[in-house]
Formats: structure tokens, sequence, C-alpha cells
């Protein structure tokens, strides 16, 4: 992961050649590991939609999809306190499951999403996550598939949003300084865009 210099405000970036590799890397293991099976992916709605696209066109398989939407509640959402605002259009019971996610950070999230999950009776549930902050991590969470591991930064692009914006960036930056974010934005994102 290239990493800009140490006076400028983006931090770790993955660019699209990166992204797309380590994405093909772990559509095919999941295309292995589910061999003669047919998983629903569901996409936590909006951070995901285009890790979950991509990655469903490098699974060689029958593969559902499907979306959840959440709002959390709390000090910077990360109380864990999560409200289902859609929920799944079909039935999970007795299906393989791979709840995909674009980053894991203190872990809440995603447990409330697992017990939610699991209580609809999958044959199988796993996880899928894109970024893996774990130094931040509050509950260790079960991550079967895992795209990178990054820093203590907030990252945004590929999906990833600050405030809704950003999210259309090819690249995946962090950012070490949100004021430089509202300072300038632009000049800050347009080398990623
Ligand atoms: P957790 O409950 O703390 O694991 O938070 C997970 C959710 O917080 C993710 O699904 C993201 O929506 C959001 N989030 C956490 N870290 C970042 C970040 O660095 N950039 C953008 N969103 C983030
Ligand atoms: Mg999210």
């Amino acid at each position: 992961m290239a990493q800009a210099s140490s006076s400028s405000p983006v931090g770790l970036v993955l660019e699209p050649d990166a992204i797309r590799s380590r994405v093909a890397e772990l559509g095919a293991r999941i295309t292995r590991d589910y061999a003669g099976r047919a998983p629903i992916l569901v996409g936590v709605l909006k951070g995901s939609v285009m890790f979950l696209a991509d990655l469903v066109r490098r699974i060689d398989l029958p593969v559902g999809v499907d979306f959840m939407a959440i709002t959390s509640y709390g000090e910077g959402g990360h109380s864990g306190v999560v409200r289902i605002v859609k929920d799944l259009s079909s039935s999970i019971e007795d299906e393989d499951v791979i709840l995909v996610e674009d980053i894991i950070d203190t872990g809440l999230t995603v447990t409330y999403l697992l017990s939610n999950l699991h209580a609809r009776k999958p044959r199988s549930l796993e996880v899928c996550a894109l970024l893996d902050k774990s130094v931040r991590r509050i509950i260790e969470v079960p991550i079967k598939y895992k795209g990178f591991d990054i820093p203590d930064e907030f990252v945004i692009g590929y999906g990833l949003d600050h405030q809704n914006r950003y999210r259309n960036l090819r690249s995946i930056i962090g950012v070490k300084d949100l004021d430089a974010l509202a300072e300038d934005a632009d000049a800050l994102v347009a080398p990623y865009a």
C-alpha cells in the first residue's frame, strides 16, 4: 500500500489496480470455498456497493445478491446501536450467506448484523470485509474474507464516504487530517478521482 509524504494530509492510498487484484483473489477464494453451492451475498448499504459489485463479478458461482441498510446511533456512529432501515428482500433460512462490508472498525456494527442474521437460521454465515481497521476493534469479529489491513486513518473512496461524499473516488485514500478535507476537499482528492 502506498503512503503519501508525512506532511501530506493523505495517508494510505489503495489504487484501483491494487483493489482490483485483491478483489479478484477474494472472488477466487469464495468460488473455491463454495463450490457446488449458491451463496447469497448480503451487502450493507451504502458503503459496500462498489466492493460488492466488483466482487460478485469475480465469483464463478450462481450467487444471489441482497442488501440491508442501517443507521447507527451515538457518537460518530460507533455506539453499536443500529437500526435497520431497509431489510433483506428474501428469506435466508438454510442459505449460505456472506455478509459483505466495506470496513470493520470497532466491530460493533457487524456484530449486531451477525446476530440479527444468525437469528434467521442461515445454513452458514461468514463475513467478507474489504478493509480491516483492527487497531480500533472493541469486539472481536470473525472475518473470513479480508481485503486489506489498514492503519487508524479515516478512509474515503470506493464506496466509503465522509458525510455521504467521495464514494465515487476510484482509489481508497486515508485522510490523516479531516480539517484538510473540510478546507479544500477538491484539491485533496483530485489526484485520486
Ligand atoms: P464499526 O461499527 O465501528 O465497525 O463501524 C463500521 C461502519 O462505520 C462502517 O461500515 C462504515 O460505514 C463506518 N466507518 C468506519 N470507519 C470508517 C472510515 O474510515 N471511513 C468511512 N466510514 C467508516
Ligand atoms: Mg458501512
